[in-house]
């Protein structure tokens, strides 16, 4: 991350952007306006990724900011332009999302700051490990003008390629809960134990996970993965004592989702008592569905019109660092098509020309909220 927020930096500095790292390692780059006092857009994406990731996830909406400022070839707007590279997005450390995003808002709290990673070590002591000081975090807020804003990412699933439109925007971005599993059965060997003398964490496990695929394919929108799955002692001649499962489940709904997720939790305590084991289960995150800004969608739509595309609108499945900054300033966000929509893995890509119509609607959107009169410099302030 070091290297990342070193070469972003060599890119943007020479545009005239002043760099720094936030408490909570956010690299934040300030583009002046053409006058003072005035506001603060925001354009910014993550900079962390997935295990065997792909590489436009995040890092192209930090390199799409910093194309887009390129692009104005040294011209000023009435306002600031905020450029921020988050750290902790995807939640892969720590089983917890949008790290970076929630500094923004003022939700690194301590219970944050102390949760662990699967090695033991605390968000704090990893922040400080990075070189940086979490007793900082509250200069890592919003600063008072910022008034709004933009995440450009790549859309992360099939709508666009079938639709073969480059680029949309976001109306609303899909609810997801995420929680932890621990199935806690009876350690034994695996070439004495009769199979009806069992108490196997692994079984339960399993026999859930398929309870979990079942519910979501019978509820409409619903989506819910089991996406890593832990074993102890992980031996191939042990049964094992326990079995520890992510769960990820989302609907656009949140009600359905907040439902789905009662059902799995359920069906996971009525396996293990059948099965004569435990089961913990832990919420890490219950994040609503987000709506985008209405008048800022509009905007992206008009820019995107500007950039000869079709004016495509859409709700995005994936979870997104402006679902936590809409908390508190007005958001917006446009996808990118992502060939055969495949996200999450080294297949993901993006189309080249696709890219460049990105930069001319930012460009074009930067003009328009140049000349909007509801975006004037300072009445956004909080
Ligand atoms: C972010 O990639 C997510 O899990 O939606
Ligand atoms: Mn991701
Ligand atoms: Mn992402």
């Amino acid at each position: 991350m070091h290297e990342v927020h070193r070469e972003i930096t060599r890119w943007i500095e020479p545009l005239g952007v002043t760099v720094h790292v936030d408490a909570v390692g956010n690299l934040r780059g300030i583009y002046p306006a053409s006058e003072t006092p005035a506001s603060r857009l925001l354009i910014g994406s993550h900079l962390d990724t997935v295990p065997n990731a792909g590489a436009f996830d995040g890092i192209l909406g930090v390199v799409l900011a910093a194309a887009c400022l390129e692009a104005l070839n040294g011209e000023k707007l009435p306002y600031a332009i905020e450029v921020i590279g988050f750290s902790e997005e995807e939640g892969v450390r720590f089983g917890v999302p949008f790290i970076g995003s929630r500094a923004l808002v003022g939700r690194v709290d301590n219970d944050l700051l102390n949760i662990k990673d699967s090695r033991g070590i605390s968000l704090r002591q990893a922040i400080q490990d990075f070189g940086l000081d979490p007793s900082q975090m509250d200069d890592a807020a919003l600063h008072p003008d910022a008034c709004a804003y933009l995440e450009f990412h790549i859309e992360q699933g099939p709508v666009l390629d079938k639709l073969g439109a480059p680029l949309a925007a976001v109306e609303a971005i899909a609810g997801q809960s995420k929680w932890e599993l621990t199935f806690q059965g009876r350690a034994n060997h695996a070439g004495t134990t009769p199979m009806n003398l069992r108490f196997d964490a692994v079984a339960a496990a399993a026999e859930w996970i398929s309870g979990v695929e079942k519910t979501a394919n019978g509820t409409p929108g619903l989506v819910a993965t089991v996406g890593s799955i832990e074993a102890k002692p992980g031996a191939t001649n042990v049964i094992a004592v326990e079995a520890r499962l992510s769960l990820d489940v989302r609907h656009r709904d949140d009600a359905v989702r907040e439902r789905g997720v009662d059902r799995l939790i359920h069906q996971a305590t009525e396996i293990s008592d059948r099965r004569h084991l435990q089961v913990r289960s832990t919420q890490h995150l219950n994040q609503p569905a987000v709506v985008m800004d209405p008048s800022l969608a509009a905007q992206v739509e008009q820019a995107i019109r500007k950039a000869s595309c079709p004016p495509h609108r859409m709700v995005s499945g994936a979870g997104h660092d402006a679902m936590i900054i809409a908390e508190k300033i007005p958001a917006a966000m446009i996808f990118l098509r992502t060939p055969g929509g495949i996200s999450h893995d080294p297949a993901e890509s993006v189309i080249v020309e696709d890219v460049a119509k990105a930069i001319e609607c930012g460009v074009h959107l930067l003009h328009q909220l140049a000349s909007d009169t509801t975006f004037h410099p300072r009445t956004c302030r909080a």
